[in-house]
């Protein structure tokens, strides 16, 4: 379907501090209970005070460049997921550029809400196919606290911080590296009101001295997401595995967008994916937006979740809405 790409290198870094549903009974009206039966989240990560996106991302960045056995000089491109940047400008990928120690190469944030990994995934492919020989460093880094409304508890519940990163490039994959057999990205704009961060937008602009209010938060339509993201996940996985020829028996790992345990099995459920063949990291870091899939993909391999010949579905959905899906072999 597409030349071949190859995942050099896998990372992912989270912030020191852990959040526990405990923590959050003595800030909002909630339960340790409440939040396990309806999310399966028992824990997150969270940034420290002055802690940014890019000083996640470039940690997940070391990570993956050590794995793949490469130094940041190799990198011709920066590929850099996120809806909150260190700045609205500069570009967190420029700051990532710097705190990497390089210069004057192609560096760009992507904004797909919580699906931007996979699109910037899948631009780094296009790159590769422009440019041969390039190598890119495809990342994914969420402060989603900096947008956390501490007093909606339907909301601060679910989200954590983290960032992921993995090494593109079109050279011969080694073992222990993955080809990236196939990526589909979608996106309907028409259910955009129903998971939003819009303040400081240039659409709700803040004024001088405005103190901000709800809208500069995570607010959603809980129930409506809910269903969405299982029947877009559900349907563009079956989409991508029949356009390769390939059966929901043929895949060894099931990598969904972790976002909430629920909605993680009824997506397992529609497309037959129970136990050991789901990545399950909810429960540990809630809901990382873009980096969700990202740390999952590197934890997989870190946790040997994969071997030789594995065959990996990810998908992902979010805000816009947007959603996607990959499938990635291992060698
Ligand atoms: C948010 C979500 C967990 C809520 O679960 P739900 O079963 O739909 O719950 P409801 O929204 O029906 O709320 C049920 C009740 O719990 C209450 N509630 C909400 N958050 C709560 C919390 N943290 N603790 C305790 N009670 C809470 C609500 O106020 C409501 O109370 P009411 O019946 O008295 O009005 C669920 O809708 C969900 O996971 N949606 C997808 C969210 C998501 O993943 N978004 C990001 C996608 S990228």
């Amino acid at each position: 379907m597409h030349g071949r790409f190859t995942i050099e290198g896998f990372g992912r870094h989270v912030p020191e501090r852990v959040l526990t549903n405990a923590d959050l009974e003595a800030i909002v009206d909630t339960s340790d209970d409440w939040i396990t039966t309806r999310t399966g989240i028992k824990e997150r990560h969270i940034a420290a005070p002055g802690e940014t996106s890019s000083d996640l991302a470039v940690v997940a960045a070391r990570n993956a460049l050590a794995q793949a056995g490469r130094t940041a000089q190799d990198l011709t491109h920066i590929f850099y997921a996120t809806f909150t940047p260190d700045a609205v400008c500069p570009p967190a990928s420029s700051i990532l550029q710097e705190k990497l120690g390089i210069q004057g190469r192609s560096a760009v944030d992507m904004n797909a809400a919580c699906s931007g990994f996979l699109y910037a995934l899948e631009a780094g492919m296009g790159a590769l196919a422009l440019r041969p020989g390039s190598t890119a460093l495809i990342t994914a880094s969420e402060i989603t606290t900096c947008r956390t409304n501490w007093a909606d508890r339907g909301t601060c519940v679910l989200f954590g911080d983290g960032a992921g990163a993995v090494i593109l490039s079109d050279k011969e994959p080694k073992p222990g590296q993955a080809v990236i057999k196939d990526i589909i990205t979608k996106s309907d704009g028409s259910l955009w009101p129903l998971l939003t961060v819009k303040a400081g937008g240039s659409g709700w602009p803040l004024k001088l001295g405005e103190q901000v209010k709800e809208d500069y938060f995570i607010e959603m339509n809980g129930p409506e997401v809910y269903k969405n993201a299982v029947r877009s996940m559900g349907q563009v996985c079956e989409e991508i595995v029949t356009r390769n020829g390939l059966a929901m028996d043929d895949v060894d790992l099931f990598i969904p967008h972790q976002a909430n345990l629920r909605i993680i099995e009824a997506v397992g459920k529609r497309l037959k994916f129970t136990g050991d063949r789901v990545m399950v990291t909810v429960d540990r870091y809630g809901n990382t937006s873009a980096a969700s899939v990202a740390i999952a993909l590197s934890d997989a391999v870190s946790e040997g979740r994969v071997k030789s010949g594995s065959t990996v579905l990810l998908t992902t959905f979010g805000g816009g809405f947007t959603w996607g899906a990959a499938i990635l072999k291992f060698i």
